[in-house]
């Protein structure tokens, strides 16, 4: 069987999806998980965006080991200079380069001609790869251009040294056989094509991404640009869930696999909805809550008497057991550090001890702690950035005749600080009164609460976005008491919008938003 590269771009395109912005800690995080997923290559970032990316990719470059790590630039040489410092580390960088070939774009975005274009990614292609072998060129916006110059410029690139040449459905404007039909004229009219491997990258503004992915790939693609969740710009990118387990649902008849290990994939997709925030929609494929639930009563009867009467795939495949390993209140440190290593976070004895204490408050809440509220443990108590302001008391009273009103105790820089006071909700009394305590004017441009495992004991997992003075930032919280999350969420958001303010070169990120 032909094996399909997987290239994840989840900390590059999935993080230009509004409100995903992480920080270097959530990107490293992220990063060995991808490693563990079995990804092939890993797009870390676009490190000439700002000195944040530029951070975050050397971070991943020196940590990754396993993995191709890449690195994205326009086709210019402080662009190229730049990624490469940040990846030079890698254990096996890749330097990608893009530049856009339609009409459209090169007349009203760059304002080259068609030569032009062609002279930049040859000179561009060149340069890279006097830095490494490893080069990846991308013509933008590919599905609209006129597929004579597409090939051209291919050519040329593949010349030059690319190693991958990659056909981007920038703006999701193909269907299928037009994509699968352009991917197979590119490969019978670009001479030197055979010496590269030929990558697609599609959006999902028709809904149709991994549609068009499985098109270029039954055309003859073998590289997939892909994201965890399907997050990316606008409508997002091709899902990797979908994509890797259409491959293997259907190997027999595509002949093709995948190095990816499966059940790696739901332990990701939560991850990446608890850094982002932003949360998968119950009816996704593969990874939403319903995916494998079954509602009506034939299809209740069937799946009893032989699951493949209404199941392609196996729910453990993707990750998703029902007999996982549990934690409660008797689990001593050694197993919970055991669990925390299998979860893929290599912690310092100081954090495993903190984050001990605050497991045994938890499990005497909660019977039974699933690995998601570990997740959730890890990312209040250690993924954060340093606090500012730390809630140490929270008092709410509300009810159906009651104004509701909340007593808050925080520490600010250091300080011990009490406030009280009233809202149209208990969550309105208590962000009031935080704000107040802060000297915030941040407005709530979301709110939402969702809950981490099932039962009528979970956690509450709480996201809110603020806007402050043109800044955006996204707060996470997590509870077994909704309110307490939110509170935590909300404080959370004031840290990030602060460490915003603070730093500069943080704020090209947030201007993506
Ligand atoms: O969508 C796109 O065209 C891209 C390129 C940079 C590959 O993200
Ligand atoms: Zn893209």
């Amino acid at each position: 069987m032909d094996h399909v590269i997987i290239f994840d771009t989840t900390l590059r395109d999935g993080e230009q999806s509004p409100g995903a912005s992480m920080n270097v800690p959530e990107k490293l995080r992220l990063a060995t998980q991808l490693e563990k997923l079995g990804v092939d290559v890993l797009e870390a970032g676009f490190p000439a965006a700002s000195p944040g990316d530029f951070e975050a990719v050397q971070a991943i470059s020196k940590k990754i080991r396993g993995v191709q790590v890449a690195a994205l630039a326009r086709t210019s040489k402080e662009d190229i200079e730049r990624g490469w410092a940040a990846i030079r580390d890698a254990a096996k960088p890749r330097i990608h380069t893009f530049i856009a070939t339609s009409d459209i774009h090169m007349k009203h975005k760059l304002k080259m001609s068609r030569d032009k274009v062609i002279q930049t990614t040859l000179e561009t292609v060149r340069y890279a790869k006097s830095l490494t072998d490893n080069v990846e060129f991308s013509a933008e916006d590919a599905s609209r251009s006129d597929r004579d110059f597409l090939c051209r410029v291919f050519e040329v690139a593949i010349d030059a040294g690319a190693t991958t040449v990659n056909i981007p459905d920038t703006v999701g404007y193909s269907i299928p056989d037009e994509f699968g039909e352009l991917v197979a004229y590119i490969r019978d009219h670009t001479p030197n094509i055979r010496k590269a491997v030929m990558s697609v990258h599609c959006h999902n503004d028709l809904g149709l991404a991994t549609a068009n992915t499985l098109a270029g790939v039954k055309a003859g693609v073998r590289q997939a640009e892909v994201t965890i969740n399907g997050v990316g710009e606008r409508a997002g990118n091709t899902s990797l869930e979908e994509l890797v387990m259409s491959i293997h649902t259907r190997s027999s008849l595509l002949d093709l696999c995948t190095r990816i290990n499966t059940r790696e994939i739901y332990p990701t997709s939560r991850l990446v909805s608890m850094i982002t925030g932003i949360i998968v929609q119950p009816n996704k494929a593969v990874v939403g809550a319903n995916a494998f639930a079954h509602e009506a009563g034939i299809h209740q009867d069937g799946v009893l008497k032989n699951r493949m009467t209404y199941e392609i795939m196996e729910p453990a495949t993707v990750g998703l057991d029902t007999n996982r390993l549990v934690l409660g209140k008797h689990s001593g440190r050694h197993a919970f550090r055991q669990r925390l290593n299998d979860l893929g976070y290599d912690l310092e004895k100081k954090e495993v001890d903190r984050l001990f204490g605050k497991f045994k408050e938890l499990a005497d809440k909660r019977k039974e702690l699933l690995d998601e509220d570990i997740e959730a443990l890890v990312a209040e108590e250690i993924l954060r950035i340093p606090d500012v302001y730390k809630l140490l008391y929270l008092n709410v009273v509300s009810g159906t005749v009651a104004v509701p009103t909340a007593t808050v105790k925080l520490m600010i820089e250091g300080q011990e600080a009490q406030g009280a006071g009233f809202g149209i909700g208990p969550i309105d009394a208590t962000f009031n009164t935080i704000a107040k305590m802060v000297g915030s004017s941040a407005g709530l441009l979301r709110f939402s609460v969702n809950a981490i495992t099932g039962g009528m004991d979970a956690q509450g997992e709480v996201t809110v976005r603020l806007q402050e003075n043109g800044l955006v930032s996204l707060g996470k919280g997590t509870d077994p008491d909704i309110i307490t999350a939110s509170a935590k969420a909300y404080i959370n958001g004031l840290n990030r919008l602060g460490y915003l303010k603070n730093n500069p070169s943080l704020k090209a990120e947030e201007r993506r938003l």
